[in-house]
């Protein structure tokens, strides 16, 4: 594969795993997978995503990891000169034009639930919990919904830092920002676990979540863990390829994806636990649903001495997850602006930026305004972006590239890149040839079904 000319590169191994995880541990740990674990019936739910993360998720990750460092470019010209080099069609690009947009796509209502997270900090921190009832907690949430220019307030903010990071380029942005969030992340992230281990109740809460009960394990539940495995780990839209774009050759791309996944996957669990140590302790109830973080946590924060301070944490730990994520779910577009036109990194930053925020907008006036407008199968316009872009864009992406390095490269370049013994390297192309796709094709069988 000829070279690029300079290009940037991550200062060493370390840094590209915290950005990497970085990407992984984000809303999806943190708001999303608590809550369906406790709609799923916790422990079966748990035990499948697992099962998700080492069949699917860590080849997948290798695949995306593999695909980037060998191109050496954005995901969309890197696509393109992948597939000159296996003289297959060009047309192959057009899995990294998807991915790009998926991106900006998901980053519009990424925003906006990052927004919530930001607003509640201050809540947390001006002592607002104190004493709430369940039914104050939802009117709290619910009156906030309906303010549009808070919501754009915290949209615009959010918006602001993370192009604001992505404009300052790979090292001094992206690299600088994960290495001071990330490990500022997990520590707060160990506060709440001693905390909830001390005034939760811990047993209850690992029992719910680690106790196997097959039973549970229904058709539906597996196939959402294998969804929610594919977003957690940041896979299907050139995230990961582009941050494998800026490695260094001699990084091991197996190490380095089986860590960043059991990070990501810790991380979600550990979350998970102190989440519902707090949730059982307090009486609640753990099947809450998306209002999960912000309509149940506070009246445990609302009770607890030391609230305040643990509540604040908390949701600047959720702030920082969602600020490394967003960084990365825009990093593709700007890496193809940067490489493609003559415009600079902090132009090409203003330009993606200000077309997140048009469009973060449409997706905050769809919690009041603009309830009654309906888009794709009859879902307003948050539904709408969520669906399209996690359940299908995502999956759909991950499938084109578990191909594309199954099938379409030529296998010594694949090996080559990977740098695995033979034996190991045997049973990923397995796995990326076979076990993958056919499971990505059972989520869209279930989708089908669950859409019409
Ligand atoms: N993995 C992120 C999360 O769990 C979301 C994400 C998806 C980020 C796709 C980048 C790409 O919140």
């Amino acid at each position: 594969m000829p070279s690029t000319g300079h290009r940037s590169s991550w200062s060493n191994r370390w840094t590209f795993m915290l950005a990497t995880a970085g990407s992984a541990i984000g809303l999806g740990n943190i708001w999303k997978l608590p809550y369906m674990i406790g709609v799923n019936g916790g422990s079966a739910f748990v035990l499948v995503f697992l099962a998700c993360i080492v069949v699917a998720g860590i080849p997948l990750m290798m695949c995306e990891i593999m695909l980037g460092r060998r191109a050496q470019r954005n995901p969309v010209d890197g696509m393109q000169a992948l597939a000159h080099e296996a003289h297959a069609p060009t047309a192959w690009k057009w899995v990294g034009v998807s991915g790009l947009f998926a991106g900006l796509l998901i980053l519009s209502f990424y925003s906006i639930i990052a927004g919530w997270v930001l607003d509640y900090i201050v809540r947390a921190a001006s002592g607002q919990f104190h004493g709430i009832d369940g039914a104050t907690a939802k009117k709290y949430f619910n009156d906030f919904l309906a303010a549009p220019l808070e919501l754009l307030f915290w949209h615009t903010l959010f918006i602001f830092m993370t192009l604001g990071v992505v404009a300052r380029g790979v090292n001094a942005g992206l690299e600088k920002a994960n290495k001071i969030l990330m490990p500022t992340l997990l520590a707060i992230l160990m506060v709440l676990i001693g905390y909830s281990m001390a005034a939760g109740d811990f047993a209850r809460s690992a029992h719910f979540m680690f106790a196997p009960d097959f039973s549970k394990v229904t058709p539906v539940a597996v196939l959402s863990a294998l969804g929610h495995a594919f977003f957690s780990l940041s896979l299907g839209m050139g995230a990961v390829m582009v941050y494998g774009s800026y490695l260094q050759r001699h990084v091991s791309i197996a190490r380095t994806s089986i860590y960043v996944a059991l990070v990501d996957t810790g991380v979600g669990l550990l979350v998970g636990l102190a989440i519902f140590s707090l949730v059982f302790a307090n009486g609640l109830e753990p099947a809450a649903g998306p209002g999960l973080i912000f309509q149940t946590l506070p009246i445990a924060f609302g009770r607890m001495p030391g609230g305040d301070m643990i509540g604040t944490l908390f949701f600047v730990l959720v702030a920082f997850a969602a600020w490394t994520s967003a960084i990365s779910l825009v990093e593709p577009a700007i890496a193809w602006l940067t490489e493609n036109t003559s415009l600079t990194r902090k132009q090409s930053a203003w330009l993606i930026g200000i077309t997140d925020w048009l469009l973060g907008i449409a997706v905050l006036l769809s919690f009041n305004k603009w309830q009654d407008v309906h888009l794709l199968f009859g879902l307003g316009i948050f539904d709408t972006l969520d669906k399209l872009t996690s359940t299908i864009m995502l999956p759909l992406g991950g499938l084109a590239m578990a191909i594309f390095a199954g099938w379409v490269m030529r296998a010594n370049h694949v090996q080559e890149e990977l740098g695995l013994a033979n034996a190991t390297y045997q049973l990923w192309r397995l796995t990326i040839r076979y076990i993958a796709p056919l499971a990505i094709v059972a989520i869209f069988a279930y989708l089908t079904g669950l859409i019409k």
